[in-house]
């Protein structure tokens, strides 16, 4: 209880201190508890996802778990009150490291607040396939900019001696068959994509546990993969926190024990009695075990959890609510606005069309585990109490109020989209038509394509051929495709805003916010031009991972099913349609601003030195431009197309100029050298881009490296 000691060392001191059953005690959970009609709760479980027992007489606390990607989940049944904040894939979309702090220091703040001292969420899965259910969850397709985004949202949550947690370690890309399926991908893939990701979070945030995934990756479950978890994560990433299952994700005792899982959740069927017995038989080494317990008593340690343990107190709504709106108003991205229909006019009077989506009572929000509870229950459904899996929650902030609160002379009109004929008279009236459109994604199945559901593109059809200026707000949980883009004025993708999403998006329509985020992952036009034109292993039969799988035999999940990611391999979103020569509805990287910025003066000696170029604020209006830097690598490296190397977020007053400076990070400048093992600097000729968007370059030179 020495906290001037380093926590390696108390940690270490603990150890010593302790028998085989206690250490035994700290390496599984105590079963599904709440999670599970009718299973036994432990004492001192604190409601969350799950429960790690402490050690009273060495002061170790309980560890309590909570799943908290986007807010903290399952508040309602204890009336405890938790902010939903936007989905983490429109926090990507703020490209904003600092907005990124916030979204974790709200998660963490609310967790002390409700008695937790550890989180389940940083999932920072790159977006392979842009149907998987859980891409709200995560940061899009790019493991520079993900990583980062999630790396500093672990850094919030840590901020407020919570134990943070990065998942779903590893390729954990869809749903469908997510418990038996086997991602095939070569290391050199791996280790630049989906685990660069996982690397760079790791490098910023430190998190203190990851969580290892469902999935078999090239034939080993994740977590009884002792590529990534052994050599990869805790040898070459440095990780010092522990490794926790997904929740049923332990397929073993002995080999899971040896290739690097830590703790088994939710129960002790492999890391119980059968742990024990192992370490008896000696077939794992009791200082396996002593390493196992060490790196959950580091992180109780090294997070404050020993020291600062969680004060509960009501938490405030307020707070939260305002970081919320700031982060979701970062977060909406501008796709088209065509002849500027967008901002409106304060002054409009007339009529104003407000369409779909129950845009008169709230926003919508992404499903599963991520699910945070509604204040005063489901908008579209108060007849629940808490959440219920598998059916959406909006969230109580009205776009519709927020509009007419705007737009005092406008005569504000809602219609429900639900009848095609309603929505286009009222359209057809209308002065501005404004459709508000959803995709509604959730843990535990994917999207068969990439369309809107619910005859939604039908409807935007019906209502841009009754009124010229029809803006579309999009509430998705990743990319969809659009057949209807060029027929309206304006599209607005705002992601799951959150709680504050009414207001943000009031804002942004109005020009009381200046749009300013950008696509975090290609929009395609069309399912035909992924890498994979249907999501592999998803049928009609086996539509989701077994979760949702009836009684009556109805779905289930894919015995067993194989995706080969080698097809892609490296191309992943952005480098698949540049190497493809596929035009993308919409790139990475786009995004719109009310005033326009124009680059110049491109400055770079070297690839491994500093990029810098001017920005100035061309138009009217004050805004924040995310300047992109891309590098192409010399031709032996065998890579043809650009990567994501820095970006900037720049506030800009009109006429304002401002010099800008990225140093590239050092891994994205280099190939991953399997036989060494190690990142390497290609000699040759590297190609610096510079601009708005990967489709957008202003700006571009070429430096050599001997
Ligand atoms: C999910 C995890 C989650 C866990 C506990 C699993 O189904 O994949 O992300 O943390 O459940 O709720």
């Amino acid at each position: 209880m020495d906290s001037a000691l380093p926590a390696e060392q108390r940690a270490h001191l603990a150890l010593q201190a302790m028998t085989l059953d206690e250490k035994l005690q700290l390496v599984h959970g105590t079963g599904w508890g709440v999670l599970r009609d009718g299973d036994p709760v432990a004492p001192g479980h604190n409601g969350g996802a799950g429960f790690v027992p402490g050690i009273p007489r060495l002061h170790i606390p309980d560890i309590n778990l909570a799943d908290s990607a986007v807010g903290i989940r399952m508040a309602a049944r204890e009336s405890r009150y938790a902010t939903l904040l936007p989905s983490a894939l429109g926090l990507a979309a703020t490209w904003d490291p600092d907005a990124a702090y916030l979204y974790g220091s709200v998660i963490g703040r609310e967790l002390r607040d409700q008695g937790y001292n550890m989180s389940i969420g940083g999932g920072v899965n790159l977006m392979r396939e842009p149907r998987n259910g859980r891409n709200f969850e995560y940061a899009g397709e790019d493991p520079l900019l993900a990583g980062t985004e999630v790396g500093n949202l672990i850094r919030g949550v840590q901020s407020n001696q919570i134990i943070g947690d990065v998942k779903h370690y590893a390729l954990n890309d869809q749903e469908t068959g997510r418990n038996t399926i086997n991602v095939l991908l070569n290391q050199r893939a791996m280790r630049e994509t989906d685990l660069l990701a996982f690397q760079i979070a790791i490098e910023i945030g430190h998190p203190l546990a990851a969580m290892c995934s469902y999935n078999r990756i090239n034939g080993d479950y994740a977590c009884e993969n002792s590529y990534t978890l052994k050599d990869v994560l805790k040898h070459d990433f440095g990780f010092k926190g522990f490794v926790l299952s997904d929740w049923e994700g332990t397929h073993s005792t002995t080999k899971a024990a040896l290739a690097g899982l830590d703790m088994e959740q939710p129960g002790s069927d492999f890391f119980g009695k059968s742990l024990l017995q192992a370490v008896e038989n000696g077939s794992v080494p009791r200082s396996r075990l002593d390493d196992m317990a060490e790196r959950v008593l580091y992180s109780l340690f090294a997070s404050g959890a020993v020291d600062h343990p969680p004060v509960r107190r009501v938490v405030n709504p307020f707070l939260g609510l305002k970081d919320a709106q700031h982060i979701a108003e970062e977060s909406v991205v501008l796709l088209q606005n065509e002849k500027q229909v967008l901002p409106l006019n304060k002054n409009q009077n007339g009529i104003i069309a407000i369409i779909g989506s129950h845009a008169d009572v709230g926003v919508l929000s992404g499903g599963g585990s991520a699910q945070v509870d509604a204040p005063g229950g489901n908008a579209i459904d108060a007849s629940e109490g808490a959440a219920v899996w598998g059916k959406p929650v909006y969230f109580p902030s009205a776009p519709l109020q927020f509009v007419c609160e705007k737009a005092p002379h406008a005569n504000v009109l809602f219609d429900s989209g639900d009848n095609l004929q309603a929505a286009t008279t009222l359209a057809a009236k209308a002065d501005i038509a404004i459709v508000f459109v959803h995709q509604w994604m959730t843990e535990g199945q994917d999207a068969a394509s990439l369309s809107l559901p619910e005859k939604q593109d039908a409807l935007v059809e019906a209502v841009a051929t009754a009124n010229k200026k029809t803006i579309v707000v999009l509430e998705t949980g990743g990319p969809v495709s659009m057949p209807w883009a060029p027929r309206v004025a304006a599209i607005l993708e705002t992601w799951y805003p959150g709680i504050g999403g009414g207001e943000a998006i009031a804002n942004i329509l109005f020009g009381d916010v200046n749009p300013s985020g950008k696509l975090p992952a290609t929009f395609a036009r069309q399912d035909a031009d992924l890498p994979y034109p249907h999501v592999p292993a998803l049928t009609e039969a086996t539509g989701n991972n077994g979760m949702n799988a009836h009684a009556d035999g109805t779905k289930s999940e894919p015995e067993s099913a194989t995706v080969d990611y080698n097809l892609q391999g490296l191309k992943v979103g952005y480098k698949w349609f540049q190497t493809e020569h596929k035009q993308p509805l919409f790139a990475f990287g786009h995004g719109l601003s009310y005033t326009n910025f124009a680059y110049s003066a491109l400055q770079c000696d070297s690839p491994s030195k500093a990029v810098t170029f001017q920005i100035q604020n061309t138009g009217q209006r004050s805004g924040d431009e995310i300047a992109q830097v891309y590098a192409t690598l010399p031709a032996s490296s065998g890579e043809p197309f650009r990567r994501l190397v820095g970006w900037k977020r720049v506030a800009l007053a009109p006429g304002e100029t401002r010099m800008v400076s990225i140093t590239p990070n050092p891994a994205l400048m280099s190939v991953f050298d399997v036989k060494s093992d190690s990142w390497k600097l290609e000699p040759g000729m590297y190609r610096i881009e510079v601009g708005a968007a990967s489709d957008d370059l202003k700006l571009q030179t070429t430096v050599g490296l001997p």
